[in-house]
């Protein structure tokens, strides 16, 4: 059963989403985190930093995996998520960078960096709290349509949609890598909590396939229905299709 949280909008879907990520820092100092990156966990992480210039959070302890990254670019590429985690999150907080780790996108053999990624999350002992968002076709992380539940970390071929999608954050749609490496729907599913946020009435058909649709890889979220412990956290908006 997805245990769904509506919110008014971004600005309160984040907030809530923030809140179930401090909590389970505040009882679990040494957690393992499971980290997203996109438009929608923006506003959750500035939330968070928010809590810690406060003083109500301390991520001293705390170790994260990030759950994708472009195959290619490099760290200081401003496109690339290593960028973005330390731009958006990890320089504003107390994290110890030595904990952090996003899939190594410079390797270019990409079986090496799968497996050096999955190696990572098995030794942290797994992951107790996943966050993710939801691409406009159903894909967590970049676990495109169609794909085999079973996957582990692995190199994808990016769905021409998301690349269009994705398009937004580069100067041009050539410059938009093609590929990427995501852990897969068996790494995420392996999680102990799931939070998955999503806003704004562009992802409203995709939340209500993955939610009150069937099971099926052609909607990779929708798997999430299996889990037992999953968070929606949406605004209105994208609940609006949904039969709430
Ligand atoms: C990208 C990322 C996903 C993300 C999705 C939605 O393709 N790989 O992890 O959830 O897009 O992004 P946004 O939150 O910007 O809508």
């Amino acid at each position: 059963m997805v245990k769904i949280i509506k919110a008014k909008d971004y600005n309160e879907m984040s907030r809530k989403a923030a809140n179930i990520i401090s909590a389970q820092v505040i009882m679990k100092p040494d957690c393992v985190l499971g980290l997203a990156t996109g438009s929608s966990p923006l506003g959750t992480y500035a939330q968070l930093i928010d809590w810690y210039n406060k003083g109500d959070i301390d991520f001293s302890q705390t170790k994260s995996v990030n759950l994708d990254e472009y195959r290619g670019l490099s760290h200081d590429n401003d496109q690339s998520y290593y960028y973005f985690m330390h731009e958006n999150f990890f320089k504003h907080i107390n994290i110890d960078l030595a904990n952090t780790h996003v899939p190594n996108g410079t390797e270019t053999d990409a079986a090496k960096a799968c497996a050096a990624h999955e190696a990572v999350i098995q030794e942290l002992g797994g992951i107790d709290l996943q966050l993710l968002g939801l691409g406009n076709n159903g894909h967590i992380g970049f676990n495109e349509p169609g794909e085999a539940f079973e996957k582990e970390t692995h190199c994808v071929d990016l769905a021409e949609s998301t690349i269009q999608a994705n398009s937004r954050f580069f100067e041009k749609i050539e410059d938009v890598p093609t590929q990427a490496y995501t852990m897969g729907i068996k790494s995420i599913m392996m999680a102990k909590k799931i939070l998955i946020i999503v806003s704004g009435e562009a992802k409203a058909d995709a939340v209500n396939k993955a939610f009150f649709g069937p099971v099926v890889p052609q909607v990779p979220a929708s798997i999430l229905q299996m889990h037992p412990d999953v968070t929606l956290v949406a605004d209105e908006a994208a609940l609006s299709k949904c039969p709430l």
